[in-house]
């Protein structure tokens, strides 16, 4: 069976989808058999293998509403292969987003996904949900379709407020609805690396007692070749795979499937500057106002 993990933080911009789509891909050019569900209304993770969910007869919009009287949808009939090989797609549709209306008039609303799942999943070996930036019906969905969680979260003040939010609703899904969840680790994301505050952000984090040992050791950094594979919905291990970005979602995808010793990827500490901070929070600094 395969290991089910949603990716999740109700902060949006974290880097969720990316995560998502660059740990799959790697993963499946590993060759493991992987599925990404995109439970998101944005779509993002469709579009980002390079699927346009508008040109899609049925998406999992059809699968959770179930909208036409005379036809049911199966996960298997929306099921689609990408053009990388192991790597197969939910394609997730805005009209996701007016989902939550139908689905909480369903009996069973909150084990939809998982009892959807459970016909198809027998062919992967990894099946990773792309989750919005709320703790929606959609998100509850996903915690409770997976074994396991993977939480991106940014090196910025208050970014952990979210994490602990997450951590409550885990316990409380733990208790109704899917006892065995677990969290398989935090992820830096989009990290500055230079900036000494980032780094203190990230060090206080894990002195956090809910959060102490949980960080996985490699880190996303900033990287420009992310956001360009994002744009083509090009996986930046086919893009850029020679790009850091690509080398540290690769070196993920080995720690999270046991392959490899983690690494720590990033380069030595740079004091904090007026100019580093700025460009940590792509800010223009004072003196270039002009
Ligand atoms: N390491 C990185 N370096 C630079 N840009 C990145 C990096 N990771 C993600 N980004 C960019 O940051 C933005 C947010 O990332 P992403 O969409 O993955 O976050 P998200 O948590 O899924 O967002 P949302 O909450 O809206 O679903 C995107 O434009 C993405 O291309
Ligand atoms: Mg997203």
């Amino acid at each position: 069976m395969p290991r089910i993990i949603a990716v999740c933080n109700q902060k949006g911009g974290v880097g969720k989808t990316t995560t998502v789509i660059n740990i799959g891909a790697c993963l499946a050019q590993l060759g493991a058999r992987v599925l990404l569900v995109d439970v998101d209304p944005q779509a993002n993770c469709t579009n980002g293998v390079g699927v346009d969910p508008r040109g899609l007869k049925h998406t999992l919009f059809d699968v959770l509403v179930q909208p036409d009287k005379f036809k049911i949808f199966r996960m298997e009939d929306i099921i689609i292969k990408t053009e990388w090989p192991n790597l197969d797609l939910v394609p997730g549709h805005p009209d996701l987003a007016g989902a939550e209306l139908h689905l909480v008039r369903k009996i069973g609303r909150e084990t939809l996904l998982r009892k959807t799942l459970e016909p198809v999943s027998r062919p992967y070996d990894y099946i990773l949900i792309d989750t919005p930036p709320s703790l929606s019906l959609l998100t509850i969905n996903a915690l409770t379709a997976a074994q396991e969680v993977v939480i991106p979260s940014r090196a910025e003040p208050w970014s952990l407020d979210g994490i602990e939010n997450l951590l409550d609703t885990m316990d409380a899904i733990r208790e109704e609805l899917n006892q065995p969840l677990r969290i398989a680790g935090i992820i830096v994301t989009i990290l500055h690396e230079r900036a000494r505050l980032s780094k203190e952000i990230v060090k206080r984090a894990e002195q956090d007692e809910r959060l102490r040992g949980r960080f996985f050791k490699t880190r996303i950094r900033r990287n420009i070749k992310l956001v360009e594979s994002a744009d083509r919905g090009i996986p930046v291990i086919h893009l850029a795979p020679e790009s850091h970005g690509a080398k540290a979602f690769m070196a993920l995808a080995k720690d999270l499937a046991g392959l490899d010793e983690p690494a720590d990827t990033l380069p030595p500490e740079e004091p904090q500057t007026a100019e580093n901070t700025a460009q940590q929070y792509d800010l223009v600094p004072v003196g270039d106002l002009s």
